[in-house]
């Protein structure tokens, strides 16, 4: 039997981050050049699960890290598709940078359900991959908002507000939205800036809910400005939320000096995307502008430099 492939993309949250961790809405992009694939390959009897990720720290198998996430996951998708337990090679590649606020765990997640799924005989809706690559991130990362692997398996633009069940619509771009993404290089994981602001939201619970409220309100706005493909309104819109997650506290030196390049470039706006404190910043540019944009980035110290465009949708 040939190997079963598929692939998911990277994400960016385009603006709504924190503030979405307590109950405001958030808006998401996949990045749909910029993907994790996973190929799956039946094995010898006995053979188990094994997994060879050259992007991501070498091979490892079921016998000698039952715990692994990935294979966790890998399991509880068998399972869930009568497929358990299996004897299979998994391949699993990614060009998303790790840890950068880019989805990277959640893609390759999706990508390996999506395969597993394909090899059990079973094609999922993005509701059940999404629901099986969030109680993975659940096990592992405690408390996520559920952004990314909606985003992720829905591929496309969401809005997003968390409960039980969480609001997912999808959202109208009207016009293609030319990003440059500049990443400090820096790794971050996602849980420390997620509890540090959790501190200093319970030391000064009027002053955050008052942040919160303010992203609440801009994000309603970009909502506005993405469906009417104006992007001089959204460019404005990401600098202010930029300006809130800087009183918040969660940028950082390094991310400031991308954001200043760029907006100094010509982009119509900057900021940070994800956690924040490393990883990611984006600037929203045009077709004129893009290329100067990375430059600018390059030269202001980002470690790499993508250049990628939101479809219209
Ligand atoms: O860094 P990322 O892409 O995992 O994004 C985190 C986004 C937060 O709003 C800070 C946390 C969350 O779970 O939504």
């Amino acid at each position: 039997m040939q190997s079963i492939h598929a692939s998911a993309p990277a994400k960016l949250i385009l603006c709504g981050e924190h503030a979405v961790v307590y109950g405001r809405p958030a808006i998401a992009v996949p990045l749909s050049d910029l993907r994790a694939s996973a190929a799956v390959t039946p094995a010898d009897l006995g053979c188990g699960l094994s997994f060879h990720a050259p992007d991501l720290g070498g091979a490892w198998s079921e016998d000698e890290n039952p715990t692994d996430p990935l294979c966790e996951l890998a399991q509880m998708t068998l399972q869930q598709f009568g497929r358990h337990p299996a004897n299979l090679r998994v391949s699993l590649r990614s060009m998303i940078p790790i840890a950068s606020g880019m989805g990277s765990g959640a893609a390759i997640g999706t990508a390996l359900v999506r395969a597993l799924a394909a090899y059990a005989g079973y094609e999922p809706t993005p509701a059940e991959v999404s629901a099986l690559v969030y109680a993975s991130e659940q096990r592992f990362h405690g408390t996520p908002s559920g952004i990314d692997n909606t985003v992720i398996a829905y591929e496309q633009a969401i809005w997003y507000l968390r409960g039980d069940p969480p609001t997912i619509a999808p959202l109208r771009v009207g016009e293609p939205l030319q990003l440059v993404i500049g990443d400090t290089g820096i790794r971050s994981a996602t849980r420390l800036p997620v509890a540090a602001v959790r501190e200093r939201w319970q030391a000064d619970q009027p002053t955050f809910e008052r942040f919160f409220d303010l992203i609440a309100d801009l994000v309603v706005r970009a909502r506005a400005a993405l469906a009417a493909g104006e992007a001089i309104v959204l460019g404005a819109l990401l600098d202010e939320n930029q300006h809130l997650l800087e009183q918040i506290g969660v940028s950082s030196p390094e991310l400031n000096r991308l954001v200043n390049a760029a907006r100094t470039a010509g982009a119509l706006g900057a900021k940070l995307s994800g956690a924040g404190w490393g990883g990611v910043m984006f600037a929203l540019a045009t077709p004129d502008t893009g290329e100067r944009v990375g430059r600018a980035l390059s030269a202001a110290g980002a470690k790499r430099v993508l250049h990628t465009t939101v479809t219209a949708s």
